[in-house]
């Protein structure tokens, strides 16, 4: 294969296979797999039928299961009666590439350099997805048999919301059941620190729309006797936080459980500092819910973000309009507690409340998800702890992140299970931004967890009994996990 740095090749003790391991993950990220670009369609579909030939490759039964949108990939190895099954889940579609001229290498031609392969989708989630699959394979090939069932569900919407992923649920469901989800979509703490998450944000989204006149207006002759859309979108937008940065719809925060002891005592401790933050993220200072720390803020806090703006005259120089509409893009995080439809509900009530006399607000919703969160001392948890501590032989971070996959939270309310949730991408990886990357390290230690977690869960003195059973966190337990 091309592109492949040698100082890597010469000092990586996995060659060849890891050549072989490269290449295909190379081959998988060079699909422009854009799940909300319409003219991508071909491309997100010929990316899950090259996902498909993999799985059927390494003797799994697979099958590309059309919806009214991006395909689901799914497969399945012999089924064993008496042995756990695990559904990995995990999506092939990414994140829009653009601005593409911030990238310092073409986004879908994947390159390598100083152990870190940069392309859209390396962290988000084809990386991760390849590891579980060569994982898998590796184990078939040394004893031909796996010490779990395993099913695997990838699918080609979760950057869109995963519209049509629930129905697949719904509909497959007695092929679906399993005892417990694996993902490997969220970070890991720092380098090297093996990282358990025990819950997800949920996610709620609106587009706000302000019209004003009916057309542009020269804004010499009529400025000053209508309402400037714009304004009254700024306006409109400023509503939605106080000045100290709280949300200020009323109502927002009534669901939202609290933090619990152990954790903000737990979290206080992790390496991912408000330092780590700043260099992270190159903003000039941190800012967010008066007190609470920032990893409180990002895990365990509601958010509600204006992801986009628009409207208006854009181009070089000045032109004196008043414009005839403006709009902007909104998406708010959810916790533990709190509904999507509800969260939605009150956003879109408060934005048409609120409207300045003078123009028409439309609020238009968008998809959903709710919040997940789990017992990381339930037996699948600590499996996935002692999985991770093996692989990585260090002390496992046990955290709440504020990425969303809704799916997850359909997981237990559709098939009744838990889902573990295994993080590979470093906090610094751009996942969504230009330059988006993840370590060949990390790739290849996730082959290795792949299997020492089915290892961990098909482990006959853990039977499906203990691993099912828990200590569950009660309340406010004060006892960190
Ligand atoms: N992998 C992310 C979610 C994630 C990131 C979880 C980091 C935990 C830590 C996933 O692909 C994603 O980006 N999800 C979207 C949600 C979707 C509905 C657009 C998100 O969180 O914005
Ligand atoms: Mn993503």
């Amino acid at each position: 294969m091309q592109d492949l740095d040698f100082e890597f090749r010469v000092s990586s003790p996995f060659f060849p296979l890891m050549d072989a391991h490269l290449a295909q993950l190379f081959d998988f990220l060079r699909f422009p797999s854009v799940s909300t670009d319409p003219a991508r369609a071909d491309d997100v579909s010929a990316c899950g039928e090259w996902l498909y030939g993999k799985f059927v490759s390494i003797g799994l039964f697979a099958e590309v299961h059309g919806t009214p949108g991006h395909p689901v990939i799914f497969a399945r190895s012999q089924p064993r009666a008496g042995r756990p099954t695990v559904l990995i889940y995990g999506h092939y579609d990414v994140q829009p590439a653009d601005p593409l001229d911030l990238w310092t290498s073409p986004p879908f031609e994947p390159s390598l350099a100083d152990g870190i392969i940069t392309a859209r989708g390396a962290a988000d989630n084809k990386g991760q997805i390849m590891a579980h699959v060569l994982g898998v394979e590796a184990a078939l090939a040394a004893g031909g048999e796996l010490p779990v069932n395993v099913l695997f569900v990838v699918e080609g919407e979760e950057e869109i919301g995963s519209p049509n992923l629930g129905a697949f649920l719904a509909q497959r469901g007695e092929e679906l059941r399993c005892d417990v989800v694996v993902i490997s979509d969220s970070t890991m703490i720092a380098p090297g620190v093996p990282t358990l998450t025990y819950g997800l944000r949920g996610i709620g989204c609106v587009e706000v729309r302000v019209t004003g006149p009916a057309v542009d207006l020269h804004s010499g002759i009529y400025g000053g006797a209508v309402q400037n859309p714009i304004t009254a979108l700024a306006r409109l937008l400023a509503t939605l936080h106080d000045p100290e940065g709280r949300i200020a719809i009323p109502g927002f925060y009534d669901a939202v459980e609290p933090l619990r002891d152990w954790e903000r005592n737990a979290w206080s401790a992790l390496p991912l500092t408000d330092a780590r933050l700043l260099e992270i993220t190159g903003s000039p200072a941190l800012a967010g819910e008066p007190g609470y720390t920032s990893l409180e803020r990002m895990w365990a806090r509601p958010t509600v973000e204006i992801n986009g703006i628009g409207g208006g005259y854009q181009g070089e120089g000045t032109k004196t309009v008043i414009p005839h509409s403006a709009f902007a893009k909104l998406t708010f995080r959810l916790v533990p507690g709190q509904k999507a439809l509800e969260a939605i509900r009150q956003v879109a009530g408060h934005l048409r409340e609120n409207a300045a006399p003078g123009v028409h607000v439309e609020v238009v919703e968008g998809h959903h998800g709710d919040p997940y969160i789990t017992d990381p001392l339930s037996g699948f948890g600590k499996a996935a702890q002692r999985a991770l501590a093996a692989t990585f032989q260090r002390e496992v971070a046990v955290i709440r992140e504020g990425g969303s996959i809704p799916i997850v939270q359909s997981f237990k309310e559709i098939l009744g299970v838990d889902t573990l949730l295994l993080g590979l991408a470093l906090p610094d990886c751009r996942a969504h931004s230009p330059n988006e990357n993840f370590p060949v390290a990390n790739f290849e230690a996730g082959i290795r967890l792949n299997q020492a977690l089915l290892r961990e869960i098909g482990c006959p003195q853990n039977e499906l009994a203990n691993l099912r059973g828990g200590e569950k966190i009660a309340g406010n337990d004060p006892n960190p996990p």
